[in-house]
């Protein structure tokens, strides 16, 4: 008689949603990796025009390739020269690992993951019959990755390493110089670098620093629009990369995981990328002004220190509470109104910490870390 797959036994539910479950109507909630905007309105609108228009079939499996082009262009900083057959349009930057995965792993292989997580990576690789490795990203080292510690994980079956910058859960972004010490390592094992780069329009400060355009050809970006242009819930994103027969593999992947996207939407996204090309300026310059908030009141609580993310949304303070973890930490800070997520629903190295997600207004930010400093000075008492 059939039972389950070794592999939907294997995977457990995200630890990111249980403090959600906990959690009433009116608390605050510091909980959601979304931004809190609406889609640009013109996207909106070219949307509904293209379901009038008739575009409600399916597209080529890779996309259309107007679409396709347009983001082939954004990319122009970086490399020059790419079109339409370098990108694959997704049904999301979850869509777009997942096929990466399957496209790279067989079973056996390993692949080196950041730790703390985007939780996804971990049981994506396991679902194609792969080992999950992590490398650690500490609070000490501004949550980069340390070359030694690399090494010591890498083995003849590795054939992967995702990097995630800016990075959820901790906000930690690259400088050149520690881009071109990943690339190198990468390129002396020969590793494919999977490159998840969904925040790379909400930086500040500097400019996004990419794989893309290293010269290195075993380079793989993920992107969404999930978070530039405040889609979550469109589910669109895209893979591109300079080698074209990984594109081949990819698209032909695609075709088997949701044949194509959705036909009428990448027309809506395609009126974003044309006419409201500086949306995603306007989000990240409010979210670097919360992002400054959030850290100078966190650093001014007891027992608590917290770097100062340039990029993504979210802040990944270590929180000391005497005699608590984490989730312990965040349930006393839910009994008084704040929804935030323990570190250690990011992996071992998140213990210590909590992470925050400034996707609320400034208002609520402040009221949120009034009750998360009350809380805290009762703690540690
Ligand atoms: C680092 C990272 N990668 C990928 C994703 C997936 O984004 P989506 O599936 O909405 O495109 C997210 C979403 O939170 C993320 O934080």
């Amino acid at each position: 008689m059939g039972g389950f797959s070794d592999r939907a036994l294997a995977i457990q539910p995200t630890g990111v949603r249980k403090m959600f479950d906990l959690a009433g109507d009116d608390v605050i909630s510091f909980g959601l990796g979304e931004p809190d905007f609406q889609p640009p309105k013109v996207a909106i609108e070219a949307f509904h025009q293209a379901m009038v228009d008739g575009h409600n079939k399916y597209t080529t499996t890779a996309g259309l390739p107007a679409l396709r082009d347009k983001i082939a262009q954004s990319w122009d900083a970086y490399l020059q020269g790419m079109t339409e057959e370098n990108v694959c349009i997704t049904m999301s930057g979850t869509n777009a690992l997942l096929n990466i995965f399957l496209t790279l792993v067989n079973p056996g292989h390993n692949v080196l993951l950041p730790e703390p997580y985007f939780p996804l990576y971990g049981p994506d690789v396991s679902i194609c019959g792969g080992e999950d490795r992590y490398y650690p990203c500490k609070f000490d080292n501004e949550f980069i990755p340390q070359i030694s510690d690399l090494e010591s994980l890498i083995d003849e079956n590795t054939v992967a390493i995702l990097y995630n910058f800016p990075s959820n859960p901790t906000g930690g972004t690259l400088d050149l110089h520690q881009r071109d010490e990943l690339l190198d390592f990468a390129k002396k094992h020969d590793l494919w670098i999977i490159s998840d780069e969904v925040y790379d329009r909400i930086v500040f400060e500097n400019e996004h620093v990419s794989f893309m355009g290293t010269g290195y050809d075993k380079v793989l970006v993920v992107n969404s629009f999930s978070k530039t242009f405040a889609m979550t819930g469109w589910r669109i994103g895209y893979i591109i990369s300079d080698n074209l027969e990984a594109m081949k593999q990819i698209i032909k992947m695609q075709y088997y995981i949701t044949a194509c996207s959705n036909d009428a939407m990448q027309y809506a996204v395609l009126a974003a990328m044309e006419h409201a090309a500086d949306y995603p300026d306007i989000i990240a310059k409010e979210f670097q002004q919360r992002c400054d908030l959030i850290v100078d009141r966190l650093n001014a609580m007891p027992g608590v220190e917290c770097h100062k993310p340039k990029g993504a949304i979210y802040v990944f303070p270590k929180v000391k509470v005497e005699g608590m973890n984490s989730e312990e930490i965040a349930l006393e800070l839910l009994k008084d109104g704040v929804l935030c997520s323990p570190g250690s629903a990011f992996g071992p190295s998140g213990e210590g910490h909590l992470r925050f997600a400034y996707t609320i207004s400034k208002e609520d930010i402040m009221l949120g870390m009034d009750k998360v400093e009350k809380s805290l000075r009762r703690l540690n008492g």
